[in-house]
């Protein structure tokens, strides 16, 4: 059954749907110009000279970890609060990730937990902004080049936000070797699927657009290729529509920043919940999702089953990584990240989106009130 309030929505407007139908009359459905314009308008937006689109934000991942040279006996340090993606991704390239713990008011990687995680071996923080909440990224980064590490941003979940103090602040993915970026449907800005990778360094532009497109050189011919690469290219009808989303991010922003607002003042109330920071210093957040704490005491499988009887959607977001069955046994899943799992155990991500009304949010704030005290 479809849930009467989603978790997430994707917001497409007229000018979207022109935009793609626009090239559905072109013969340029791959490879044209709207991938050009698409890369180059998120370039621009990130002042980065280069920007590849990509088929996912997987892919992005997956070519920032090749481009940058890592591979087997190298290891990457990433946190467990996260996708799976990030982990599997540093698989795919034979190498080893190394969970780490997060900071409890961020739930990002503990710039301390990260220091103390390396090793001979580590070649690459793989850093995550989670739920659109920049990490700590001026100790990050100075921990990378104090130990020799790339730095990979993964901003999947933080097109916009930014880190720093004005009039310095700069938007995530400025500040890593390479950054990745995912538009998912649930995503601040989508492309249907899509990724895109932003680096300042022509070289690994260069290897990433060969790398998406079977090794084939930039200048070289249809079927010749220099390495063996993937196909991990996203369509000009995808690009049309990320660059439609993306020219309207401001506002895409500015609402889902309101609609956050709202809930802090639906749901200050309910006690022992804990909810997001709305600020946080030296940040602007960019907000992917509203993912609340339960109180200790709630049993949260309940408070799901009761807001979906309700017609609620809602999510975990998210599982620790090293306690999925595919990883479990991985050798790098440390035995315990007490914080990480206490923290995991209790979030719930409650329905989010551009233009989720008023009432939509008073509906899952009374939802959640009662399922909550139903169990006291
Ligand atoms: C932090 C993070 N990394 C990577 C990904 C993977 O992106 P995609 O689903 O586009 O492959 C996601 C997607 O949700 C994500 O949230």
């Amino acid at each position: 059954m479809t849930p009467r309030i989603p978790l997430s929505a994707p917001d497409i407007t007229e000018a979207e749907i022109g935009a793609v139908t626009a090239v559905l009359r072109t013969p340029h459905l791959s490879l044209g110009p709207e991938l050009a314009a698409f890369e180059q308008a998120l370039a621009a937006y990130h002042a980065v000279p280069h920007a590849v689109a990509v088929s996912s934000g997987t892919a992005g991942l997956h070519l920032a970890l090749l481009t940058l040279g890592i591979g087997e006996g190298d290891e990457v340090i990433v946190p467990s609060f996260a996708f799976v993606a990030v982990a599997n991704a540093v698989r795919h390239v034979c190498a080893t990730p190394v969970f780490v713990e997060i900071d409890p008011v961020t739930l990002n990687l503990s710039p301390g937990a990260v220091e103390n995680a390396i090793t001979p071996r580590t070649r690459a923080i793989l850093v995550v902004h989670t739920f659109g909440v920049p990490a700590e990224m001026d100790v990050l980064t100075l921990i990378a080049r104090r130990h020799h590490l790339a730095l990979i941003e993964d901003a999947c979940e933080a097109i916009g936000a930014q880190f720093g103090d004005p009039p310095h602040a700069r938007r995530v993915g400025c500040f890593g070797d390479i950054a990745v970026f995912g538009f998912y449907p649930n995503k601040q800005i989508t492309t249907g699927e899509g990724g895109a990778v932003l680096t300042r360094d022509p070289m690994h532009a260069a290897r990433m657009r060969s790398l998406r497109n079977q090794g084939r050189e930039p200048d070289a011919g249809w079927l010749d290729h220099s390495e063996i690469g993937y196909n991990y290219r996203l369509s000009d009808l995808a690009c049309a529509l990320g660059r439609v989303q993306l020219a309207r991010i401001s506002e895409i922003l500015t609402l889902r920043h309101a609609a956050a607002e709202r809930y802090q003042a639906l749901l200050c109330d309910i006690v022992g919940l804990e909810l997001p920071p709305l600020a946080l210093p030296r940040r602007t957040i960019s907000w992917f999702v509203y993912v609340v704490r339960l109180p200790e005491q709630a049993n949260r499988d309940r408070v799901q089953a009761a807001l979906a009887s309700r017609g609620i959607a809602t999510g975990r977001y998210f599982p620790p990584i090293h306690l999925q069955p595919a990883w479990r046994h991985h050798s790098g899943a440390i035995a315990a990240l007490p914080l990480t799992e206490s923290v995991a155990r209790r979030t719930l991500a409650l329905p989010f989106f551009n233009r989720i009304a008023v009432d939509q949010q008073q509906a899952v704030s009374d939802a959640l009130a009662k399922a909550v005290r139903d169990q006291e």
